[in-house]
């Protein structure tokens, strides 16, 4: 049975204040019907604004926060939005929240499987490449709120080019080698190494157009980046 793993961007869960009920409306329809397309769904959830609403009521009341506890704020708004995305798929979904990603269960009660952060250092995007690497599933599916990878920040630089198609050898130039929990980069520098080290290609689509990533899935022309 193939298995499709997404990395849901926080900020399609809780784009600012609360959490989105149309995205989360929208994601069950979507998560039903790849399941009766006979797919596995491995859906790895950000965290979105609510560490940084935690994070900013920590640094009223201290003057200084340990990074590692900026991480676990981090976490737990993932390991919050994990549970908010089984809550609504009940149904079809695996009973647990997966945390550890190289303690994936071989028997899921249901065919979807919800993932969140994990420890410390890393990122939902990294937790769902390390998935795609011990399921040998190829690729990730990276849903956040672009269109497309461009080769520099088009909010910034008009004459930014949009790819449909990027290497990892250029993506990664482009993006560097350091993770900093505040960036936004399209895709996690730490896992694009991974990805790029083993194979595994990433697709960067705007999690908005859940139907565009179902084309993807089916195998169909989708509007979006491959990075590979
Ligand atoms: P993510 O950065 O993965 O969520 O986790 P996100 O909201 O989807 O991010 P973007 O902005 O859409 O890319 C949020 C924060 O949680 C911590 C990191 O600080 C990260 O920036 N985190 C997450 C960890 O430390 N470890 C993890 O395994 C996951």
């Amino acid at each position: 049975m193939k298995t499709v793993i997404i990395s849901i961007g926080g900020s399609m869960i809780v784009p600012n204040g609360g959490p989105s009920v149309k995205f989360l409306s929208a994601l069950k329809l979507f998560s039903e019907q790849v399941v009766n397309s006979g797919k596995r769904l491995i859906l790895v959830c950000g965290g979105g604004k609510t560490a940084r609403h935690y994070i900013s009521a920590a640094s009223e009341v201290v003057d200084s926060l340990h990074p590692e506890d900026l991480d676990w704020l981090g976490i737990h708004s993932t390991r919050l939005n994990g549970h908010l995305v089984r809550t609504i798929l009940r149904d079809i979904a695996h009973s647990v929240v997966i945390k550890n990603p190289h303690h994936i269960p071989e028997e899921w009660d249901g065919d979807v499987l919800i993932a969140a952060g994990w420890k410390p250092g890393w990122s939902t995007d990294y937790v769902a490449s390390v998935m795609a690497k011990n399921l040998d599933t190829g690729m990730v599916i990276n849903a956040s709120n672009i269109d497309y990878v461009y080769t520099d920040d088009p909010r910034k630089n008009p004459h930014a080019e949009k790819r449909e198609v990027m290497s990892w050898e250029e993506y990664r130039t482009m993006v560097g080698e350091e993770w900093d929990p505040g960036m936004s980069a399209p895709f996690d520098p730490i896992a694009s190494k991974l990805c790029d080290e083993e194979g595994i290609s990433v697709a960067i689509v705007n999690g908005d157009d859940l139907e565009n990533i179902r084309g993807l899935i089916e195998g169909e022309d989708f509007k979006g980046t491959i990075l590979s």
